[in-house]
């Protein structure tokens, strides 16, 4: 697969989350660009210049798709209705039936999902692999593998993936190397950086960032990216003109909103580390953390996402769960409003507790997702809800 990188940046990334991909602007210009709600555009008679919201090429999801290719660094980004349809169709442009996918076992639960079950429907076989294991990937290899796919940090155990052997690799191999990125957001993780080919978030965490729209992203080449919107076009995954407008309004404070979340939640995770109510205590910022190092090495911030095991197991989770206030029980992520979720009713319920336990979520798993209220009015509610 060709490079997905530009050439460097032309401002710093806190000026790209507000400006990258605007035009020039002159007086009478709106400051915040309008909300092009229309599904149809009126086109020259007889010409194929179709734009229609389903193709992706209408102006609030242009603008934004320019924006994201900018912040991960990619020559061209498209914008879909959810993450997991961001996941499908980037995939799906890469897949063929009778192709082999490598994958890390360490997924998002509706990853797992699509993988596991609906592609093998489709006739694309998938193995997953543990990634720590040294070769792993190697040892996997078939002469159909098209593409490893992988997810770092993971959703919910926060393990960080070394990029370095895995990309060598697919280098080695001219085939693509995947990166579900949502749990760095490009703030602290830009996977293309580091030898990826095309790079997926779900939107709807921290890209947004409060709660309220439902979306996800692909970056990569411009090749690639028009395949990605064939698939998103007849699979019908694209989304409304609203949700990038708001998606858009999101992005504009993810700089600051991330590294918000990076400070309080290095403050909690050492915090927790030291509760005598927590086993463990999850989160790439912690030394104690088995993949500190190459977060050290790699991301640019820690993240704003921390796991937590209580020594009480399912009684103190559902206790704890009962007790909290401030913090609110909720699936989802990456929100300006502090979440916290077990994964065993949520992101990996169909998963058996054995399969969970062999992906590191053992009964008792808390993951909590850092907002930008106080972090000493998160630790009070903690503290008071672990007591
Ligand atoms: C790591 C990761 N990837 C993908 C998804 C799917 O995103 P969405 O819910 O926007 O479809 C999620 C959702 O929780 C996730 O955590």
């Amino acid at each position: 697969m060709a490079s997905s990188r530009k050439p460097p940046r032309p401002h710093a990334f806190a000026t790209l989350v507000l400006h990258a991909g605007e035009g020039a602007h002159a007086a009478g210009d709106p400051v915040v660009p309008p909300l092009v709600q229309s599904v149809n555009y009126v086109q020259e008679p007889g010409s194929d210049d179709l734009m229609y919201t389903r193709y992706g090429n209408t102006p609030n999801a242009d603008r934004i798709q320019k924006r994201l290719a900018a912040l991960e660094g990619a020559e061209d980004a498209l914008v879909l209705a959810s993450g997991m349809g961001a996941t499908a169709c980037g995939l799906l442009a890469l897949l063929r039936p009778g192709d082999h996918l490598l994958a890390s076992q360490y997924l998002y639960g509706g990853t797992y999902r699509l993988l596991m079950e609906e592609f093998q429907l489709m006739g694309i076989d998938v193995t997953l692999v543990e990634p720590f294991e040294p070769r792993a990937w190697r040892r996997r290899l078939r002469k159909e593998t098209r593409a490893i796919f992988i997810e770092s940090p993971v959703n919910p155990t926060c393990r960080v993936l070394d990029m370095r052997g895995v990309s060598l690799l697919t280098k080695e191999l001219g085939i693509a190397l995947v990166v579900d990125s949502t749990f760095a957001s490009p703030v602290n993780f830009r996977p293309l950086e580091h030898g990826a080919d095309v790079v997926i978030h779900s939107a709807t965490k921290f890209l947004n960032g409060h709660h309220d729209v439902l979306g996800g992203v692909v970056c990569g080449t411009t090749p690639y990216i028009d395949e990605v919107r064939q698939k998103e076009i007849v699979w019908g995954q694209t989304p409304d003109p609203f949700a990038c407008w708001l998606l858009e309004r999101g992005l504009k404070t993810l700089d600051v909103r991330v590294q918000r979340q990076n400070a309080s939640a290095q403050r909690l995770a050492q915090w927790l580390e030291g509760r005598k109510e927590v086993r463990r205590c999850h989160y790439p910022g912690l030394a104690s953390h088995p993949d500190h190092a190459i977060a050290v090495d790699q991301l640019d911030g820690f993240g704003g996402m921390i796991s937590f095991e209580l020594g009480g197991g399912a009684r103190a989770a559902d206790r704890f769960a009962k007790r909290i206030k401030l913090i609110r029980y909720a699936a989802s992520l990456g929100g300006v409003d502090t979440l916290v979720s077990e994964p065993r009713f949520s992101s990996h319920a169909r998963f058996s507790p054995d399969e969970r336990a062999r992906v590191g979520i053992p009964d008792g798993f808390i993951r909590l997702s850092v907002g930008l209220e106080d972090c000493d009015d998160i630790m009070a509610d903690l503290e008071q809800a672990l007591r």
